[in-house]
């Protein structure tokens, strides 16, 4: 049976990860998590001053992107792929509200976003890959085979967040969390270049009210049904 190239866009928190991930697993495909690559490249903005410091300067970032070494390395217990910026393994240190806070001011750079969306479309090129972001079905995969748009209400989005935010032991509140969620979808939906949105030809998937079991059978069955058709 042929491979395809699964794209799953949408909205922060939309839980697009955790179904993509478990997609990818039960069709035996490489997963790929790009607001990973955006986080690393935003933790390297913060540890080096570029933002979120006295005096921001995001323009030496640009600079600096070719000593960015970014890759995914299986970690077999847990069933997934972590991310490691220079060697250093970042899983944790990405998942944090201060990363979130600015990961979408870096995202808006051009330089940034080429140098990803190159990696990405190397990662993919041989197909048999689902990948989750922003803009893999418009951008990164145009053709790619099957697109998905996920969308879910900014407050169930919060929600989300806010318990898995609140299990990882940082003290934060739903208000804050909300707020997050609320501009970090105008920053990506507005930015210059390549926004956030729904690609003409994705199925849009609105889970607000859908549990985790009932969108993974629902979107299994849809890629079954794509992969029979490549
Ligand atoms: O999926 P995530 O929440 O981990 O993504 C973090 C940020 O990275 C998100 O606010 C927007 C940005 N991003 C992007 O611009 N393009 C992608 N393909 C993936 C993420």
């Amino acid at each position: 049976m042929s491979k395809i190239t699964i794209a799953i866009d949408g909205f922060s928190s939309t839980g697009k990860s955790t179904l993509a991930k478990q997609l990818a697993k039960a069709l035996g495909y490489v997963y790929v998590d790009t607001g990973a690559m955006y986080r690393a490249v935003t933790l390297f903005a913060m540890r080096n001053g570029f933002i979120g410091g006295e005096s921001e300067k995001l323009e030496d970032l640009v600079q600096l992107l070719p000593k960015i070494k970014l890759r995914f390395e299986p970690n077999e217990a847990l069933g997934f792929s972590e991310m490691y910026l220079n060697g250093e393994n970042i899983e944790k240190q990405i998942r944090t509200l201060e990363v979130s806070n600015y990961v979408s001011r870096v995202a808006e750079i051009e330089q940034v976003r080429y140098k990803l969306v190159e990696m990405q479309k190397e990662m993919g090129k041989e197909k048999g890959v689902v990948m989750d972001g922003r803009d893999i079905g418009t951008v990164v995969f145009p053709d790619a085979e099957l697109k998905v748009f996920m969308t879910a209400s900014p407050q169930a989005r919060a929600t989300r967040r806010y318990k898995e935010l609140l299990d990882r032991g940082e003290k934060v509140s739903y208000e804050e969390v909300l707020e997050n969620v609320q501009k970090r979808d105008y920053i990506d939906s507005n930015r210059e270049f390549s926004p956030l949105r729904k690609a003409d030809d994705a199925i849009e998937f609105d889970n607000s009210d859908m549990g985790l079991k009932e969108q993974f059978e629902r979107l299994l069955s849809i890629a079954r049904r794509f992969i029979e058709r490549a």
